[in-house]
């Protein structure tokens, strides 16, 4: 008794002087009230009470970052993240601590950190499923709060004008309703914990090579009906707090310093109350960005520092302009709740974070091709040999700044770096092994592994067994193209390879854009999984065992070869507009100023212009491998009964019947051709409806199709027009099966 006395005593004095130290931590402490503390204002009233307090140094402290952590010694007050902004503690004022993560929070690894590697966002995007989307950006959103983070530098949209862009993974295929809408709800995720959202890089930085020199040419109306199209629909339903701006030239100026990107068409016809910061390293001016709609430099302030403090002291920047980019700050940071709900660190959920993760990834895999319905593997299958792509320890992830770490270190250990690029950028593979996977859900079939290296070793195994799976990947990273869409002839060698010695042959592609497939007649089964995050291989052997029927469709095109691509040959800059990333001696800081004092330029012209992805294959009759919005299921649809009622909403109504033996989810789409006199590709997306179905069942769906999904944007006036005439809507299971049609007036 007197022991436990004595121990209670020792705990609460312990407890005690634990408080005390716990006021430090954020979160812990009473909040102080200032007269912006009262959350019944408006978001904007409470930014201008906090304006008009500040002096002119807090001011432009709000501006600018203060140099990027990740490359140097981190200052005290960053989080480790790739950019911050300094707290104004006399104002109660947070930093803003932030992080990439496209898939999920990035910079583990040297953190010491876990976070979850949900499926790539254009695996994702193959659910077509807002809700997903909302959980996907919800969970990232947690995960930074937990990490100490206040604001996502994620939420891509670039549309694939060029598939090979190693981006291509980040973004959210290539129709700009679907990608809007979803990267709109992943950003709605991440706010709704009170996290500020992003969406970049705003615009047109629709390849990476020579991603800081590059001026992208291109027409007005094909920029407002494609590109910026996507960041419009996405921003109108997240009210996402930030804008990227990307380090491309649009038209001549570069999109952190285009008052036509910045300004006219964000800031004034989309309404974005938000703030501008660039894409690190990408301002390149003090006034003229100033003036265009930057408001913040990140990750530095070589032009939003000192020398914006003299732009203002000498006139050159007016002080309401100054106040604009500040207030848009304030507001940002009120209004996403981040001032209301401080960040307080915790240990994520890790299974919470696994649940997620493999739902979607169920959800994103595409079933591309199965002959003979060979998929599901059915219980006469006794023996598989899986083959090659590391299939045995783990699935791959997309590089660069979205680099989520493999927790533990990658499954397939890099090999030692030989530059500063090879240090930051370098495969990583996830702990998630598809042959494990594979085992737990058919113990009583023979699963093994052979590496592939060998292609006749492999050939011989497969021979011997039920069915072969030929695991094959492409990587894909920031900073660089894909010379091809092709996959490695090694890869393709083994593919063939192995299919001649059996026929039943399934190939398992995990590829951040499309692939060619010059073997897709000689094998029996294509399942793409995409980089299916940390619990894609669990997701993937549910898929080919058959516990989860296939419902993903492709958000992009898979073209034949890259000669029916609008640009059959990368545009590549010339050398002197490169900087070169593989130089050992290479330092960060010295990079950043010579993108900040801006590189020659090189010119890429997207005369494609409104024919981005089915849109170009559809206008220029080109066979493509596999369309837009095409997947397979275990089970089939019929559609019938279509109506159409045109209406400024205008309904379009039909049914869906679900005609096989297995329950399933049928992605139903709606497209629009409109009058010759539009002037546009063949047709275009306007909706689609996730239709849940028993076998046998049928259900009657209903499209709602709101005006602006079928207007058209008119140069000579800057505004969108409906174009009168006849409009033939079409329905079915992908952009080349639409059974069903009607035309309707407008
Ligand atoms: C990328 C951005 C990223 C930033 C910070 C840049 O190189 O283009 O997408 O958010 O770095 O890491």
């Amino acid at each position: 008794m007197k022991r436990s006395i004595v121990g209670l005593a020792v705990t609460a004095a312990t407890l005690l002087a634990g408080a005390c130290a716990f006021a430090q931590f954020p979160g812990m402490q009473q909040p102080k009230h200032y007269p912006w503390s009262d959350a019944s204002l408006s978001p904007d009233s409470r930014a201008d009470l906090v304006v008009k307090e500040m002096t002119l140094d807090e001011k432009i402290s709000l501006v600018h970052g203060q140099g990027m952590p990740f490359f140097s010694n981190a200052p005290s007050e960053s989080n480790g993240g790739a950019g911050y902004t300094n707290a104004i503690p006399r104002l109660g004022i947070p930093a803003i601590q932030m992080a990439d993560s496209a898939y999920g929070v990035t910079r583990g690894e040297a953190a010491g950190r876990y976070s979850t590697a949900l499926p790539s966002d254009l695996g994702a995007a193959s659910a077509w499923d807002p809700d997903s989307a909302f959980q996907y950006g919800a969970l990232i959103g947690r995960e930074l709060r937990a990490e100490g983070y206040s604001m996502t530098l994620g939420g891509g949209v670039n549309m694939p004008r060029e598939p090979r862009n190693g981006r291509t993974f980040e973004y959210q295929g290539e129709d700009p309703l679907l990608a809007g809408v979803l990267d709109g709800n992943v950003e709605k995720g991440v706010q709704s914990v009170h996290i500020i959202g992003d969406l970049k890089h705003y615009a047109i930085n629709d390849q990476e090579s020579g991603r800081n020199s590059v001026n992208a040419n291109i027409s007005k109306r094909a920029m407002r009906e494609t590109d910026l199209r996507a960041f419009e629909i996405a921003l109108g339903i997240s009210n996402a707090g930030g804008v990227m701006c990307s380090y491309n030239r649009v038209n001549g100026d570069f999109a952190c310093e285009n008052s036509y990107l910045l300004t006219d068409v964000l800031k004034k016809d989309f309404h974005f109350q938000g703030f501008v910061l660039s894409d690190w390293g990408g301002t390149h001016s003090s006034t003229k960005a100033s003036h265009a709609g930057l408001d913040m430099e990140q990750p530095d302030k070589i032009f939003f520092g000192d020398p914006l403090k003299k732009a203002v002291e000498s006139g050159d920047v007016s002080q309401d302009e100054l106040n604009d980019h500040v207030h848009r700050i304030l507001r940002t940071i009120f209004a996403t709740g981040l001032f209301d709900h401080p960040v307080v660190k915790q240990v994520p959920d890790v299974e919470g974070g696994y649940r997620v993760a493999q739902q979607i990834a169920e959800k994103s895999i595409v079933l591309l091709k199965n002959q003979h319905n060979l998929l599901p593997l059915s219980s006469s299958v006794h023996s598989v040999v899986v083959i090659g792509g590391h299939a045995d320890v783990g699935v791959i992830t997309g590089g660069g700044s979205a680099q989520v770490d493999a927790p533990g270190g990658s499954a397939v250990p890099a090999p030692a770096p030989k530059n500063m690029m090879e240090a930051i950028i370098h495969i990583q593979w996830l702990p998630s092994s598809p042959l494990r996977a594979l085992q737990a859900q058919m113990p009583s079939a023979k699963i093994s592994y052979v590496s592939g290296d060998d292609p006749q070793a492999a050939a011989s195994s497969a021979k011997s067994a039920d069915v072969a799976i030929v695991f094959a990947y492409q990587w894909e990273s920031e900073g660089m193209d894909l010379p091809t869409l092709d996959l490695s002839a090694a890869q393709n060698q083994l593919i063939e390879t192995v299919a001649a010695a059996n026929p039943k042959t399934i190939v398992v592609l995990e590829t951040g854009s499309p692939a060619t497939m010059p073997w897709i007649d000689k094998v029996a089964g294509v399942v793409e999984a995409w980089y299916p995050g940390i619990r894609g291989a669990e997701a993937l052997a549910g898929i080919l065992t058959g516990a989860v029927n296939p419902t993903a469709k492709l958000a992009i095109t898979f073209p034949k070869s890259d000669a029916d691509l609008p640009h059959p040959k990368l545009v590549l800059p010339p050398p002197e507009s490169e900087i070169n990333f593989s130089d050992p001696g290479a330092d960060i800081s010295n990079i950043m100023s010579r993108m900040a004092k801006g590189l020659p330029a090189f010119q890429t012209y997207y005369d494609e212009g409104l024919k981005v992805g089915y849109k170009w294959y559809d206008a220029e009759k080109k066979p493509v491998l596999f369309p837009f919005g095409f997947g397979l299921s275990y089970t089939t649809y019929a559609y019938s009964g279509l109506s159409v009622t045109p209406g400024d909403s205008t309904a379009v109504t039909f049914t869906v019947k679900n005609t096989g033996k297995r329950a399933g989810t049928e992605i139903a789409q709606v497209y629009a051709s409109l009058p010759d006199a539009a002037g546009e590709p063949p047709k275009r997306l306007i909706g689609w409806a996730r239709v849940e179905l028993a076998p046998g069942e049928s259900k009657q769906v209903s499209v709602p199709v709101s005006q602006d999904r079928l207007t058209v944007y008119d140069e000579a006036s800057d505004s969108w027009k409906l174009v009168p005439g006849s409009y033939a809507i079409r329905v079915g299971g992908s952009s080349q099966d639409l059974p069903l049609h009607q035309s309707v007036s407008f």
